[in-house]
């Protein structure tokens, strides 16, 4: 079955970036000169999926208005003759179809795709944090989709972590089976390094089946009052059969102020348009030293 739709939960209060989330979603916070949620819209369109649904919190009007037609400014820029800055506005909003829905209270991450059931329908779909920033030949929720047609169930992307950073994580216990690709038995959030099954650990793209909804309906909720998507999985695993894939690509994590620094130097180094200055700039600052 095809992949049409994908949950962006973006209803986080963003607290590791305060005072910048004050008035605005963490998802929105720009790198280099994108924000962050547009990289996982992008990497979602060119694995197929136009369907977006964004759960969001506070700030959902800057979200709505970043994915939305911007008629003045839109004027503004023909009249001054600049195409190619028209030409990348235009492209977002006019290639994705954008549906919005609140989670009324931060209650974590299962609650938040619960949240998007109606929206989902009963079929398969994939979740997206766009906190994962991954850049890859094959995009991530491509590699994850052709993993998810081979075997028919869930897919979550796994990759290997240092074991004294298993507490930021879910971490799976699993056998192989190749390519890539590992049988999950169990999966465990956020454990300590000592109680970690393995260092492979779940980043955020997910392709879950409808049965994900009514499990993680019957999940209790942890210690801290939150549904954790991990616990919910946890029940899933007792019907269905789940995929854990490596997949090929480097991950950024755009979740923590020192991660996001590294993010924003290596994305743009991998910028044509900033690489050589930039290279420059930093050699200089080497030398400084
Ligand atoms: C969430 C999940 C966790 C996963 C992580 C990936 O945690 O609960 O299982 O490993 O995303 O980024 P969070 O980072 O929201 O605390």
């Amino acid at each position: 079955m095809r992949i049409e739709k994908v949950v962006f939960p973006a209803a986080g209060m963003g607290t590791r970036f305060l005072p910048a989330t004050k008035a605005q979603p963490k998802e929105m916070l720009p790198l280099i000169d994108k924000p962050i949620i547009q990289y996982g819209v992008e990497e979602a369109l060119k694995s197929g999926i136009e369907n977006i649904i964004i759960v969001t919190g506070r700030g959902k009007n800057a979200i709505e208005d970043h994915f939305d037609v911007s008629f003045e400014l839109e004027r503004f820029l023909e009249e001054k003759g600049k195409m190619r800055e028209l030409q990348e506005i235009r492209n977002i909003s006019d290639l994705v179809n954008v549906a919005y829905i609140r989670q009324k209270e931060p209650m974590g991450l299962g609650h938040a795709v619960l949240v998007a059931k109606n929206l989902v329908g009963d079929e398969p779909f994939a979740v997206l944090l766009a906190d994962d920033i991954i850049e890859s030949k094959v995009p991530c929720l491509k590699q994850l989709i052709l993993t998810h047609r081979k075997y028919g169930c869930s897919v979550i992307a796994v990759e290997r972590v240092e074991r004294k950073r298993t507490r930021d994580y879910g971490i799976i216990d699993c056998g192989k089976i190749g390519d890539g690709a590992y049988e999950i038995k169990d999966l465990v959030e956020k454990p300590s390094p000592s109680e970690a099954p393995s260092t492979l650990a779940i980043i955020g793209r997910y392709i879950l089946t409808p049965a994900i909804f009514r499990n993680l309906e019957n999940t209790a909720l942890d210690k801290r009052g939150e549904l954790q998507l991990t616990n919910g999985l946890r029940r899933l695993l007792k019907e269905e059969r789940i995929i854990a894939l490596e997949f090929e690509g480097r991950r950024y994590d755009a979740g923590n102020k020192l991660e996001y620094l590294k993010a924003t130097v290596e994305l743009a180094l991998n910028r044509k348009d900033l690489a050589k200055d930039f290279w420059r700039y930093l050699r200089s600052l080497a030398l400084r030293k």
